[in-house]
């Protein structure tokens, strides 16, 4: 039994992946050329992406974590709350490029945008791997990004269910039987 049992249908295969990022990473090289910058990956979800796109981005820049985690019923806005974010040096006066696994209603990022504007970043940029464009609620656009996909919950490359298939090299639509079964424990 592997993790591929579970995928209904593959949405981007790892080299549709690869080349989508290898897009994107061009872009940010073309924006930042002679400018520091910073990556700020949103844990945990952006690992994956944000790992295989800064090696392809051939210009010095630093790196940064930043942990949130949202609470809310989906139709309320939800708190959000930061459970790690990076120092104020890092912060402060620098140009920070904010990595996201996926650009949902946008809450998220448009929270951590003002955050860190709040905490005296000279510029912040946005970059995910996912769009779904449908479901934005928050006014936010992102800077760059590598695919737009349907109103679907995906998992794969970073994202997960139930804190699962973070590890699938692609992007796939869970089989509804995953969402019916009872859900697990960590243990399993
Ligand atoms: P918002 O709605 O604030 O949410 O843009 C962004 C966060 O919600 C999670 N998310 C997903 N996770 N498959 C996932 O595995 C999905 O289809 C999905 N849609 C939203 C994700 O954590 C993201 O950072």
């Amino acid at each position: 039994m592997t993790l591929d049992n579970d995928i209904e249908r593959v949405l981007f295969s790892e080299g549709e992946i690869l080349s989508g990022i290898d897009r994107v990473a061009r872009e940010v090289t073309r924006t930042y050329q002679g400018r520091d910058f910073t990556v700020v990956s949103v844990l945990k979800g952006s690992c994956v992406f944000a790992s295989d796109l800064i090696r392809r981005i051939p210009i010095p820049l630093e790196l940064a974590f930043l942990a949130a985690s949202s609470y809310g019923d989906g139709t309320t806005s939800g708190a959000l709350e930061i459970n790690f974010i990076p120092t104020g040096n890092e912060i402060e006066g620098r140009n920070l490029l904010l990595v996201d696994d996926i650009l949902d209603t946008g809450r998220t990022l448009h929270k951590l945008k003002a955050e860190l504007s709040k905490r005296g970043a000279a510029e912040v940029r946005t970059c995910v791997f996912l769009d779904k464009p449908s479901r934005r609620e928050a006014p936010i656009k992102p800077d760059f990004r590598a695919f737009e996909v349907e109103n679907l919950f995906v998992v794969g490359y970073g994202l997960d269910y139930a804190g699962r298939y973070r590890n699938l090299p692609y992007v796939g639509a869970l089989k509804e039987v995953v969402y019916a079964a009872p859900k697990k424990t960590a243990r399993g």
